[in-house]
C-alpha cells in the first residue's frame, strides 16, 4: 500500500509497504516527526498522526488502549491516531498521514 505523510513543514512523502506497522514504516523511511520511542506499544504518543478527512474508514477507529493514550496529548483531535497500531495493508492505499509534532 502506498501511505502518504505529510510533515510538520508540510513536506510530503509518500512511501510503500506491505506489512508491519505504518510507525515502523515511517520510522524505517525517516520521516520527520514520526519518532516511535515507545517501539509500538502504544505508550509513547512519539507516533502521533492525524488521518486526512475523507480517510478515516481507511484507517478505522482507535482501539480504548489507544484513544486513553490519546487523551494525554493536548494536540489530538477526532483525527488522531497512533500510527503504531495501524498496520500496513492494502486497505491502506493511498491514505494521507498529518505528522502531528
Ligand atoms: Fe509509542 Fe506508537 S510508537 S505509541
Amino acid at each position: 500500500a502506498k501511505i502518504t505523510f505529510i510533515t510538520k513543514d508540510k513536506e510530503e512523502i509518500t512511501v510503500e509497504g506491505t506489512s508491519g506497522s505504518v510507525m515502523e514504516l515511517a520510522v524505517k523511511n525517516n520521516v520527520k516527526g514520526i519518532d516511535g520511542d515507545c517501539g509500538g506499544v502504544c505508550s509513547c504518543a512519539t507516533c502521533h498522526v492525524q488521518v486526512d478527512a475523507g480517510h478515516t474508514d481507511k484507517t478505522g477507529v482507535a482501539s480504548e488502549i489507544e484513544s486513553d493514550m490519546l487523551e494525554l496529548d493536548d494536540d489530538a483531535n477526532e483525527f488522531s491516531r497512533l500510527c503504531c497500531q495501524l498496520q500496513v495493508t492494502e486497505a491502506m492505499d493511498g491514505v494521507v498521514l498529518n505528522v502531528v509534532k
